[in-house]
């Protein structure tokens, strides 16, 4: 017996770094992983890897900042898959424009930062809230280092904005659902190297190092150090945990 047997679950963002990852593994544990991500292309592809391999996939485009695309997919996966148990709200961007360089871009940055990273979580949440109650079900979102604090590397002030609402986010609905068996969760990831920052590591080597050197565990992050934190808070494992954040940063902010 696997620790996802029987389960359904939703990964958004699921075409690529950590939310393919996490897929893929719900999948070794027997889940049946519904891919969603704006990119239909990445999330078709990634479920095909995913079936390659013996897994059960399907997926389906999804903008999470669009909420009636939510519902409506909500609606396909339930007529199409079934009772949703499941759901990690990953679909994440980053930006690293500083509050008072360029007004325009720093405006910018706030709307789709806010409108993908936490509207994101609001509106799929919302979409499946009615399986996610039939089956008790587990969310997890996926926060960062700064859902607590703001980093001196660039990175824009939305993205911290963002990563604290998902905490608050995760807070504020572990309290209310947990009435009705529903289990709320996050996961803070450190530095991972996914295509989300592969830009700044190609073209600054000392950034990447000044985080590095700042991690006790000494090194960057892969998609699968996710994986385990992820496939723990969707199982019985963590059957009396909710509302909590489990850091995966190999120990970054206890320094
Ligand atoms: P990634 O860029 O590799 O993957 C993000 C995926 O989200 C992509 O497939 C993209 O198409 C999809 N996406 C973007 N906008 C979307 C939208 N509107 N609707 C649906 N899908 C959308 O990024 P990565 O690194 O895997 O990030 C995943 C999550 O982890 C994000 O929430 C990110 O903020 C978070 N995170 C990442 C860290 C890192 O160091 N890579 C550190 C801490 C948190």
């Amino acid at each position: 017996m696997a620790l996802l047997d029987n389960h359904i679950a939703v990964v958004t963002g699921a075409g690529s770094g950590i939310g393919r990852a996490i897929a893929a593994g719900y999948a070794r544990e027997g889940a049946r992983v519904v891919l969603l991500d704006i990119n239909e292309n990445a999330a078709a592809e990634a479920a095909k890897e995913i079936r390659e391999t013996g897994g059960k996939t399907d997926s389906f485009a999804l903008d999470v900042t669009r909420r009636e695309d939510c519902v409506a997919v909500a609606q396909q996966v339930a007529d199409k898959v079934g009772p949703v148990s499941i759901l990690v709200n990953n679909a994440g961007i980053t930006r690293r424009n500083a509050f008072a360089g360029d007004a325009d871009a720093v405006a910018a940055d706030w709307h789709d930062i806010m409108a993908i990273n936490l509207n994101g979580p609001f509106n799929v949440t919302h979409a499946f809230l009615e399986p996610l109650r039939a089956t008790k079900g587990r969310v997890v979102n996926i926060g960062s280092i700064q859902s607590f604090m703001h980093l001196r590397t660039p990175t824009s002030p939305a993205y911290t904005a963002s990563k604290h609402g998902v905490l608050g986010l995760t807070r504020a609905l572990a309290a209310e659902l947990g009435r009705h068996g529903i289990r709320v969760n996050a996961i803070g990831p450190g530095f991972i190297e996914t295509p989300l920052n592969a830009k700044v590591r190609a073209s600054d080597p000392a950034l990447v190092k000044t985080f590095i050197d700042h991690t006790p565990l000494g090194r960057a992050g892969q998609p699968d150090d996710i994986v385990g934190p992820a496939i723990f808070l969707a199982s019985d494992l963590s059957s009396y945990v909710t509302g909590s954040i489990v850091m995966a940063d190999g120990g970054y902010r206890t320094v």
